[in-house]
């Protein structure tokens, strides 16, 4: 586990422990593990983020071992200390800490935080410990412990992927990739391997169609400023899917778009995909986001890539706010979303979604759409994106916005690859094998205006 040695001493396991178990109850009560992990002393952070992953993707096995031994829901900052202890302590994943430094330091951390209950937590974990075998093959059995999703979720993508809908939630559960994009305007990603390699490291070059011969996934992942040449522009970090968001759109083979074509980035914060396009091609670009303080990062990243483009806070649903009338000759709607097929990177976010967010964030990217597409000028394309692997936010999403258009309004086949699903084949339009793993669960679809 990154961030976490088996050498710590003993006391800040438990104060760790402690600010984990915060984690936990904060994201179970609604707020984001980001905005919790910012108020975390600076000194323990690492190694409560570290924690808090592991806890985090394995919270419903430990719920429903919880349950077993456990069966009365015990007061909210006791039973996330609990699962938290359960979770780190669940077989199957390299174990970070031997089972009875994590108990004791679990009671240590109890007497700091909930004393009364210190003895029920010391009991609780110890019979785990002498029954653990009988009690993970129970609650395997069980959807929430099998998965590690909540049951609304698992049903969805049950419904959404007959064929896939296992293996999409266990892979949702496995340690992501840390995936570069080297700057084109700077090297080859073949280039940064060899010159990592020179440097000791490991990497490989992701050699696909649609990737551009840019994108490259560490043998190890790495604090971010620890990359060769980052602050100097050569390279950004940027899943791979994430990565063919530019190409789709830009057709770097075929190039349809004149210098400095007037192009829209409608929800461009933080600005990865923004500045990859600009890496590409010279744009007169205007990234838009309704999240001012969102667009702030747009402007460092491009500022740290030197590349330039309009920036503006706006929301894309209503043009009039923010449109000076000019057509745009391409759009990227790069739109809210569940986030459903980035969960690997962002374990808290299946447990903070509720069942109809889907339906409500659908209705916001309809609205995208509609209000977008008249600013796009005839012969524009227009690429929808999200990292979403739900029907209803992808494939269901753009057959209903082709419905609503007039006839003739179509995908640009074969450069729609619809979803990405990193489970599996994706055939000859996006990632296969061992790569389409390494990628995230996106959708991407392409639509010309005739
Ligand atoms: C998926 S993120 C975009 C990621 C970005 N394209 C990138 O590659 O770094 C979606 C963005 O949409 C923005 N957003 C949400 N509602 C919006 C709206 N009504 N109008 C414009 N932007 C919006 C959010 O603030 C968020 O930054």
């Amino acid at each position: 586990m990154s961030g976490v040695t088996p050498s710590t001493p003993a006391p800040a396991l438990a104060r760790q422990l402690e600010f984990t178990a915060d984690a936990v109850q904060a994201v179970r009560s609604g707020r984001s593990l980001t905005e919790v992990l910012g108020r975390c002393p600076p000194e323990l952070r690492p190694g409560v983020q570290a924690l808090a992953f592991h806890t985090l993707r394995w919270l419903g096995s430990a719920t429903e071992a919880r349950a077993r031994l456990a069966p009365k829901t015990p007061p909210p900052l006791v039973d996330a200390l609990l699962v938290t202890a359960l979770a780190l302590l669940w077989p199957g994943e390299p174990a970070p800490y031997a089972p009875h430094t994590l108990v004791d330091q679990a009671v240590s951390a109890a007497r700091l935080r909930t004393p009364a209950a210190a003895g029920f937590i010391n009991a609780v974990l110890r019979r785990f410990l002498r029954e653990a075998e009988a009690i993970v093959a129970a609650v395997r059995h069980t959807p929430l412990g099998e998965y590690n999703h909540p049951l609304w979720w698992v049903e969805r993508v049950r419904r959404d992927w007959p064929q896939d809908w296992q293996a999409l939630l266990l892979q949702a559960n496995e340690r992501p990739p840390m995936t570069l994009r080297v700057n084109a305007r700077r090297g080859s990603g073949a280039s940064y391997v060899q010159g990592l390699a020179a440097l000791g490291r490991a990497a490989t070059l992701l050699d696909e169609p649609g990737l551009g011969g840019q994108a490259v996934v560490l043998g190890a992942p790495c604090p971010v400023p620890q990359l060769p040449g980052f602050a100097a522009g050569e390279v950004s970090v940027q899943d791979a899917a994430a990565q063919r968001a530019a190409g789709l759109l830009l057709d770097p083979a075929s190039p349809w778009l004149r210098p400095q074509a007037r192009v829209l980035d409608a929800c461009a914060a933080p600005g990865g995909k923004t500045a990859h396009l600009l890496e590409l091609a010279e744009l007169d670009l205007l990234a838009l986001d309704s999240d001012p303080a969102r667009l702030a990062r747009v402007q460092e990243t491009l500022n740290r890539l030197q590349l330039r483009a309009e920036l503006k806070a706006g929301d894309a649903r209503l043009p009039a706010g923010w449109w000076d009338g000019r057509p745009f000759d391409a759009i990227l709607l790069d739109a809210p979303c569940t986030a459903s097929g980035i969960v690997r990177r962002h374990p808290d976010v299946r447990w903070l979604r509720r069942a109809d967010d889907v339906a409500a964030l659908a209705r916001v990217q309809a609205e995208m759409l509609d209000a977008l597409w008249p600013l796009l000028a005839p012969g524009g394309r227009l690429l929808y994106a999200t990292c979403s692997i739900f029907q209803a936010e992808g494939r269901q999403q753009i057959d209903a916005f082709l419905q609503r258009q007039p006839p003739g309004t179509a995908l640009l086949d074969p450069r729609s690859p619809g979803h990405l699903l990193p489970s599996r084949d994706n055939g000859s339009s996006g990632p296969t094998g061992r790569s389409a793993v390494l990628q995230d669960g996106f959708f991407y679809a392409l639509i010309r205006k005739t």
